[in-house]
């Protein structure tokens, strides 16, 4: 048996899903111009938000940039070749972390009380906690993208303390990357996937 009939063997999801989310997906560049609408973003967080996080804390926050005067505000804070593809996306996605994440765990986390109040002093270990789960949702959402119909090209070639000056400053959010979303033109890039390493190259059993 080949090592792709194993994997398929072993795949709880259909072909067509693994296809979608991971074996046909690509960062991508390349748009057809088609509009990304709420309900497709609605869409995609309503998956994304399931995704683990410490605490059930989900400090990753979104701001969706839609217009073309807020795409220039943008433009202006990416690194050199991101700037372009900003432009040509239909939306981006500036993804940061809320380090004020801990004002919402009476909600979220009720099973342990009083846990609002012991990180509130706690800055450092905030910000930390921040940056680690809004990372780990932003893979949630690239997955999630992909799952609603779109294609996502991830970035973080960019100044992020110029985007937080920009868009953050009143909220205290720190970007993260910003992801442009859209609906992929054939393959969505110019190059060619990339190798992967395998599971033996990337992981010891004990
Ligand atoms: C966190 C992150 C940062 C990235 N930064 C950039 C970037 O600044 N500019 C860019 O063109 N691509 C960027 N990429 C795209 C990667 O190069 C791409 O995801 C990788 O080569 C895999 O490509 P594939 O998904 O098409 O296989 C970034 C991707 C990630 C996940």
């Amino acid at each position: 048996m080949t090592d792709t009939l194993l994997e398929t063997a072993t795949l709880a999801v259909d072909e067509a899903s693994a296809d979608r989310l991971f074996r046909h997906a690509r960062s991508t560049s390349q748009w057809t111009g088609a509009e990304v609408t709420d309900a497709q973003l609605q869409a995609a967080w309503d998956l994304a938000k399931l995704g683990p996080t410490a605490m059930n804390t989900l400090p990753l926050r979104l701001l969706v940039v839609r217009s073309p005067e807020a795409k220039q505000r943008l433009v202006e804070h990416m690194g050199g070749g991101n700037k372009a593809k900003v432009e040509a996306a239909p939306v981006s996605l500036v993804l940061a972390a809320d380090p004020a994440f801990h004002e919402h765990l009476d909600e979220l986390f009720p099973v342990y009380p009083g846990i609002r109040e012991q990180l509130a002093p706690a800055t450092e270990v905030r910000e930390q906690m921040a940056r680690k789960n809004a990372l780990l949702q932003a893979g949630y959402l690239i997955v999630a993208l992909r799952a609603a119909g779109l294609a996502a090209g991830p970035m973080d070639g960019m100044d992020a303390d110029g985007i937080d000056r920009e868009f953050f400053a009143e909220s205290g959010w720190r970007s993260l990357m910003v992801v442009n979303v859209g609906e992929a033109d054939g393959e969505g890039s110019p190059h060619p996937r990339g190798p992967r390493l395998d599971l033996g190259q990337v992981s010891r059993t004990l």
